[in-house]
């Protein structure tokens, strides 16, 4: 383990799945911008109710705000970290770039997937309140409906995980990552992988591409 990892892909593709897989079993750092953003819509501060309405439509909250939320409590020098659902645009990966990684090595990894797949693992999922685990109605239900077998927390429905906030979402992220590949490619540091795997085949091919 020698790298920070940025974790790319569309709502659903799996990053937070694998981001899991790779905390427990590696000992990442993790920083979900979308958690971060959740947290302050839940906690209903300033920020929060400034974001929500944002979020609700499947639109992409500033890069100012993001940037100043995410970088609050970052210590690269504590360990390797996952960024999840940060960056989104050109200008966060810039940010990214100059101002927290500043020559620290890193992989980005994107997670490829037919977007036309998505909208079935996005109404399905379930997240819970508490923890953050991820779940899916079909795949991987909770033992007892409702309630984290992790924690006991509830376990419910993201309010973006809306079929038409869902088809809103897959179009920012058409229209943005595009540009966040060229970036990553042109640095040499990005890996694909196919997101349509299996779950646990996927998390292997990510071990084997970062020689873990
Ligand atoms: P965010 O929370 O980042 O959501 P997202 O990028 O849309 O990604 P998701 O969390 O929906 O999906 P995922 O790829 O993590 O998939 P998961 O592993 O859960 O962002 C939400 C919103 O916040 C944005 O729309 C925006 O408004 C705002 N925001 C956040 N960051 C921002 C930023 N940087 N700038 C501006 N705005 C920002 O898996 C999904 C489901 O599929 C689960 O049920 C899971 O069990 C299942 N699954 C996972 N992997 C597989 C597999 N391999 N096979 C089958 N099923 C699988």
């Amino acid at each position: 383990m020698s790298n920070h990892l940025i974790l790319l892909g569309a709502p659903g593709s799996g990053k937070g799945t694998q981001s899991k897989l790779l905390i427990e079993n590696h000992g990442y750092h993790h920083v979900s911008t979308g958690d971060l953003l959740r947290s302050e819509v839940a906690a209903q501060t300033p920020l929060g109710q400034e974001v929500d309405a944002v979020m609700k439509s499947g639109g992409l909250v500033s890069d100012e705000t993001v940037f100043a939320l995410l970088k609050k409590g970052l210590d690269l020098s504590a360990g390797y970290y996952i960024f999840d659902g940060f960056p989104r645009t050109l200008g966060q990966a810039q940010t990214l770039e100059k101002q927290i990684l500043d020559g620290h090595a890193h992989k980005a990894l994107y997670f490829a997937i037919d977007t036309k797949l998505l909208l079935k693992r996005l109404i399905a999922r379930r997240v819970c309140e508490n923890c953050k685990s991820i779940y899916h109605l079909d795949h991987k239900p909770p033992k007892k409906a409702g309630v984290c077998d992790e924690c006991g927390g509830q376990v419910a429905q993201r309010k973006d995980d809306q079929e038409d906030v869902v088809a809103q979402r897959i179009a920012v992220y058409e229209k943005e990552m595009g540009v966040l590949l060229d970036f990553y490619r042109a640095q040499n540091t990005l890996l694909e992988f196919d997101a349509t795997a299996p779950v646990e085949e996927l998390y292997q091919e990510i071990k084997t591409s970062l020689e873990m």
